[in-house]
């Protein structure tokens, strides 16, 4: 019977005999955790691995090895001599599942990792992608591998044009992975993947002159290995909206201190009009008036160039008014007139304050 699979349409035989020719003549064949089936020693590796390139793994491995030969001389340390060994490699929940995930092998399957992927995946720190590696290396199983490198090498070879952080695209890239994979020689195909990624295929300077992939390159033949893999989408900032209102008489404006917490926590500003922070909503001219009543009796409004501020979390649109007013209404401790002249050493944000020194600028405003 004819084994069916949804990855028919994916499948490409010639794409991994391209990787394993390859790697056989041009890959890495001496890194310490190759050329072994020992499960624990490719295991080590692969979480050391992980975000990790292999010069900074070389030494911290063999000093790992040297303190714990075996599994279950790992399973048995301190948590305190765990870390301590790991300590300079970065990402410490790699170390602290590494030694959860050694008692978990010790007590549930008698110190021997399991050769079914599946099985792998559900252990601490063990992953989808690096079950497979270990499954591959240890056993010759037959699975998909799909780290940060395997995925700039795919979305680079079949021109993925969408972010491969995205499920669905991330997805359809296990699918690919799935469908690509060797009838024979999973181990030089999965190691095959990782030193293109790491050796030729690399971020910033793709040395595609030596790829055994450039004849189908998408991203090679379109000149788009810049643009590929695409990156993160930014998220798109929020957009608020201030009125301020510039109460001026006689050379002077009226500041207003802005309460401890929040933007400008502890500077004065200018008094805001409430209920306008939407962008979208019209500014009608009647609010400003009846808002600057409670300063004095209003007798010019004039709206000023807008400005826009952008701070780390969202963009302030800041709708400026100058209100001309006269009689003072009494206002409390919170308000104090300020000499437009001196307005440089008034402690007021940024924006604000260049907002002002334009009206403080000598027959701009009568
Ligand atoms: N990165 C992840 N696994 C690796 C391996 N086995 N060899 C080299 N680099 C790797
Ligand atoms: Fe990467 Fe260049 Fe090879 Fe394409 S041809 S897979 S961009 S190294």
């Amino acid at each position: 019977m004819k084994r069916a699979t949804e990855f028919d349409d994916l499948a490409d035989p010639t794409f991994s005999a391209a990787v394993i020719g390859w790697q056989k003549q041009h890959g890495r064949h001496a890194l310490p955790w190759q050329n072994t089936r020992d499960a624990y020693r490719i295991w080590l590796s692969e979480i050391m691995l992980q975000q990790t390139q292999v010069s900074a793994v070389l030494g911290y491995y063999a000093r790992f090895l040297e303190r714990f030969p075996t599994l279950a001389d790992l399973a048995a340390a301190p948590s305190e001599d765990v870390m301590a060994l790991w300590s300079g490699l970065g990402y410490y929940t790699r170390a602290r599942n590494l030694h959860a995930c050694a008692k978990r092998v010790m007590a549930e399957y008698g110190g021997v990792f399991p050769s079914d992927p599946a099985l792998l995946a559900q252990l601490p720190g063990i992953g989808r992608s690096t079950a497979a590696a270990i499954a591959a290396f240890s056993s010759g199983t037959r699975a998909a591998i799909l780290d940060g490198n395997v995925k700039r090498v795919f979305a680079r070879t079949f021109g993925v044009d969408q972010f491969p952080g995205l499920k669905p695209v991330e997805d359809a890239l296990w699918r690919r992975a799935d469908a690509l994979l060797p009838a024979e020689g999973i181990e030089s195909y999965t190691q095959g993947l990782m030193d293109l990624g790491a050796t030729l295929c690399t971020r910033s300077s793709p040395d595609c002159g030596r790829c055994p992939l450039q004849q189908r390159c998408v991203a090679f033949a379109t000149g788009r290995t810049a643009e590929l893999p695409v990156r993160k989408p930014k998220k798109a900032v929020p957009e608020k909206q201030a009125v301020l209102m510039a109460v001026v008489d006689g050379g002077q404006v009226l500041l207003e201190q802005r309460p401890d917490s929040g933007i400008w926590g502890g500077l004065m500003s200018l008094p805001e009009l409430d209920g306008h922070q939407a962008c979208d909503g019209a500014i009608p001219i009647d609010d400003v008036v009846r808002a600057a009543g409670v300063f004095g009796d209003v007798e010019e409004t004039e709206a000023l160039m807008p400005l826009v501020h952008v701070f780390t979390h969202y963009k302030l649109h800041i709708a400026p008014y100058r209100i001309a007013i006269a009689k003072r209404a009494e206002l409390d401790s919170g308000y104090v007139w300020w000499d437009l002249a001196r307005i440089e050493q008034a402690p007021l944000p940024a924006p604000v304050k260049k907002l002002l020194a334009q009206l403080a600028m000598p027959g701009l405003f009568g």
